[in-house]
């Protein structure tokens, strides 16, 4: 297997809401807003209209990686409702492989919030993403794969089987690289201390996310503070900076790439995510950083006019 995911098993509901939605939901612009299963309830109650599709962070670059034409394999626990049949044919388009059992209970849901700047807002709730445990995994597959791709809620998945500490082990004996994706500000402070000691090891071969999440992990605000940091890491980072400025740094600080937009973008949900499957595409392929950069950036300017976070066309390297 070329690239195996790990992340949330999420079905998106997605749904176009006036700024005052966000206030009225106390839910942070850009950001990601974990809720409880009853406010969730209401506040789906509350949207507009929505579509449900299989998202995911990971499981979103894992389809584009699929599209790319990696060999791809995605672990992610659904639970024994009907989203989990959507989020199973979301795979299947791509042909990534995936066979974890459901479990009873529902499958984790996310509210993408769309406002009219095309800026997405995360409110979701735990469901069963959160139970992978280690024997969901398996570990003599993993062993060969070319890449474990994953997300910062993995840390946590497996409540009394934490899934994290067997993957870290396995990744350790089998010398797999490994690339996580920070996409919770929560989250990155909880593991920041974790990464630097993944990276330090040897272990974490690239950090990925936007500056949003990725300063809460250097502990700094402005960007050139949060470069000069990551450039003590043992480890690449590539940090998006929503519609500006990119940054790459391994060892040394690398390349800027600024996006130009034809279209007025509709979505910017699956815009970082897709970017990530567009460097990786590059980088998997040992292309130079700056070849990668503009791959990445025209990956993410596919998704902004469309409105899912995964690849409707596709248009090889
Ligand atoms: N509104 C936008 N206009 C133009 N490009 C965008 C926009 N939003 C995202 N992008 C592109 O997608 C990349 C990743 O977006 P970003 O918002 O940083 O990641 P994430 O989806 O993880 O929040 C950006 O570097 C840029 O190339
Ligand atoms: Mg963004």
């Amino acid at each position: 297997m070329d690239i195996v995911g790990i992340g949330l098993a999420n079905i998106d509901l997605i749904s176009h809401v006036p700024e005052s939605f966000l206030s009225s939901f106390k839910i942070t612009k850009g950001q990601a807003t974990k809720f409880s299963d009853l406010d969730f309830a209401r506040l789906r109650g509350a949207l507009p209209a929505y579509d449900a599709q299989a998202g995911g962070c990971a499981a979103n670059t894992i389809c584009g990686l699929a599209a790319a034409g990696f060999s791809t394999r995605f672990y992610g626990k659904l639970g024994d409702d009907p989203f989990a049949h959507t989020f199973i044919s979301g795979f299947s388009a791509f042909g990534v492989t995936y066979d974890v059992p459901s479990l009873v209970g529902d499958s984790s849901q996310c509210a993408v919030l769309i406002t009219p700047d095309a800026e997405r807002s995360f409110a979701y709730t735990n469901g069963a993403s959160w139970s992978l445990c280690p024997e969901d995994i398996d570990f003599m597959e993993l062993a060969s794969a070319g890449l474990v791709y994953t997300e910062i809620y993995a840390m946590a998945f497996g409540g009394r089987r934490p899934l994290w500490p067997e993957l870290v082990a396995s990744l350790r004996k089998n010398k797999v690289p490994l690339a996580i994706k920070v996409i919770d500000q929560e989250y990155a402070a909880l593991y920041r201390t974790a990464l630097f000691a993944l990276a330090e090891e040897g272990i974490l071969t690239m950090l990925i996310g936007n500056k949003d999440n990725l300063k809460i992990v250097s502990g700094y605000e402005e960007t050139p503070d949060i470069i000069a940091h990551f450039q003590k890491w043992n480890c690449a980072v590539l940090m998006t900076d929503g519609r500006g400025s990119v940054h790459y740094m391994n060892g040394a600080y690398h390349e800027i790439y600024k996006p130009d937009v034809e279209h007025t973008p509709l979505n910017s949900s699956g815009a970082g995510d897709q970017f990530a499957a567009g460097f990786l595409e590059g980088f998997l392929h040992h292309h130079s950083v700056e070849a990668c950069l503009v791959n990445a950036g025209r990956r993410a300017k596919d998704i902004l006019i469309v409105n899912a976070p995964r690849p409707i066309k596709y248009r090889k390297i």
